[in-house]
């Protein structure tokens, strides 16, 4: 019989080496987690990762622009209704420079600076550019920054991966189940940065963002617990639990 090396049977030093990696991966992960829920979480103005944010991100507010949607909104009570009727039609005209410093800027100076200034941290409406930005359609994630993201995240992840897969590649488990494991979280990266691209377009992928993310942490997940458990606790604990039915041959 071949002797193979197993997690169980690593010499002390590559354990504390792999676990380390391990666990900062893990943190990592988390990490990840938590920005995307704080970056993504809040795009539909709501707490808590939901399809509309991804839609958000990735396709926009194509209904209109952040500025119609926060006059008919939150900033309803800021100005009469004459004058937020005449900022949305200024916005969906494509909010035309030639009549802002005749028409817009003294509404905008009378109703909205007393908060929107340099001094505050929303943006300063004493500035046409910045005006402008908000009454633009949201037309979610720019090519440029798709690509970019996009790239960062293929090569970044798929090294992440390569390890703890190489790592897990080690532990006793069945066949079957350590293959798929390995797989999953690359076949998700893929899907994944797919879906990016695919809601740009059409918000309905959205659901792939979704699934592709859960793929990755579940994946992971497994990966990592199981190779701890196998590098530091007795045999006996864990034998039974994941290599059942390959407990005859090992
Ligand atoms: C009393 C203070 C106040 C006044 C007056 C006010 N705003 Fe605001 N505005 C806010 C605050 C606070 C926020 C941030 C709300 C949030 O993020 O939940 C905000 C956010 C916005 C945003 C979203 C900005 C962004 O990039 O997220 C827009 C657009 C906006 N206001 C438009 C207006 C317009 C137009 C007026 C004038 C008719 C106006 N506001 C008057 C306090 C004010």
């Amino acid at each position: 019989m071949i002797e193979t090396t197993t997690l169980a049977r690593l010499p002390t030093t590559y354990k504390v080496l792999y676990t380390g990696f391990l666990l900062v991966i893990g943190a990592g992960l988390l990490m990840a987690g938590v920005q995307i829920l704080l970056t993504h979480g809040m795009a539909d103005g709501k707490p808590g990762l939901s399809i509309n944010d991804i839609v958000y991100s990735y396709y926009g507010n194509r209904s209109g622009s952040k500025l119609e949607s926060m006059l008919n909104g939150q900033m309803k009570p800021m100005a009469p209704d004459d004058v937020r009727f005449q900022m949305i039609q200024w916005a969906r005209d494509g909010s035309p420079a030639s009549q802002w410093s005749s028409r817009m800027e003294p509404l905008f100076q009378q109703y909205c600076v007393s908060c929107h200034n340099a001094g505050s941290s929303l943006p300063d409406f004493n500035k046409f550019e910045n005006v402008e930005k908000v009454a633009k359609v949201d037309e979610g994630a720019s090519i440029a920054s798709l690509t970019r993201d996009s790239h960062i995240h293929l090569f970044g992840i798929a090294f992440i991966f390569l390890f703890v897969g190489w790592i897990f590649g080690l532990a006793q488990y069945p066949q079957r189940w350590k293959l798929i494991l390995i797989a999953t979280p690359f076949v998700f990266l893929i899907l994944d940065i797919l879906s990016w691209w695919l809601t740009k377009y059409f918000p309905i992928f959205a659901w792939l963002t979704m699934l592709g993310g859960i793929g990755y942490s579940l994946a992971s997940t497994v990966m990592i617990f199981t190779s701890l458990a196998q590098m530091w606790l007795p045999r006996e604990r864990w034998l039974g639990f994941w290599a059942g039915r390959e407990k005859a041959r090992l």
